[in-house]
């Protein structure tokens, strides 16, 4: 669709700068936001393109950025929400699981998502009703019923963020009922990878909607299942999130609820 175009466009584009950056990473200049919260030039210069193409093309929406913060636009019911580079720690020490991402709401919903792996040339999109894609392929989520077999992605939180004991206690239930974890280190290709039935569950919490707003669109398309961890849809407001096939779900909710408390 024209949009999807708008959007994969401006990811290539902004992509260009981080592949180079990537190979010079001694020459960036990076700050601290907090105790591991790093912010690089090339995560500056990235959301600069993004927001410039974006504005462009459809000058009137409003952008929620994480180093930008929120630009109301002319058009107060569609805004952006942008994640430049999401895997910065991977990013600065040169491991390449990183991506841009980029999420379309409108009315509050969130309709489109474009997540861009530059490394490995791959282009995850999808806008709602039309299916999720990886380049041209058409994704499914998998079709594994049985938590011992699956593959799980989650995310740690980092050093000064609260939920380090939470977490622990998530992780001791999960890892005794499925067949493996990972921790890759960007929420939006965790995402990418349930809607592309790499992974079969992917939770979270602390997270920001430029982290996964696109990634829920992606899983949604892929015929995936969404929530919060009371089984809602607050993912942006409360940042807790579950993502998973139909059959799956609902066994890794019960269990992260009851490790919870
Ligand atoms: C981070 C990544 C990571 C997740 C963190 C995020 P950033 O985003 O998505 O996987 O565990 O919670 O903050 O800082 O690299 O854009
Ligand atoms: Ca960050
Ligand atoms: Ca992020
Ligand atoms: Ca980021």
């Amino acid at each position: 669709s024209a949009l999807l175009n708008v959007m994969m466009g401006a990811a290539r584009k902004a992509a260009r700068n981080l592949v180079r950056d990537y190979g010079e990473i001694e020459q960036l200049q990076v700050s601290k936001k907090g105790p591991a919260d790093f912010v690089s030039s090339a995560d500056l210069r990235a959301e600069k393109t993004l927001r410039a193409e974006l504005k462009k093309a459809r000058p009137g929406f409003g952008f929620l950025l994480e180093e930008g913060g929120e630009v109301a636009g002319d058009d107060k019911s569609q805004r952006w929400i942008i994640d430049p580079i999401d895997g910065t720690t991977n990013f600065l020490h040169g491991i390449p699981n990183f991506c841009i991402s980029i999420a379309l709401e409108r009315d509050g919903e969130l309709v489109a998502g474009v997540v861009y792996q530059p490394l490995g040339d791959e282009m995850f999109h999808a806008e709602k009703g039309a299916g999720a894609f990886l380049n041209e392929h058409r994704l499914r989520v998998s079709a594994r019923r049985k938590l011992e077999e699956t593959v799980i992605a989650t995310g740690i939180p980092f050093i000064g963020r609260p939920g380090h004991e939470t977490f622990l206690k998530e992780l001791g239930a999960v890892m005794g009922q499925v067949a493996g974890i990972r921790r890759f280190g960007s929420a939006a290709l965790d995402l990418a990878y349930v809607a592309a039935g790499r992974c079969d569950g992917y939770w979270e919490t602390g997270i920001k909607p430029w982290d996964i707003a696109a990634g829920i669109v992606l899983v949604k398309e892929a015929g995936g299942y969404v929530t919060d961890f009371q089984g809602g849809s607050k993912m942006l407001d409360n940042g807790e999130v579950l993502a998973a096939n139909d059959h799956l779900h609902q066994p890794l909710l019960k269990l992260l609820k009851t490790a919870r408390g």
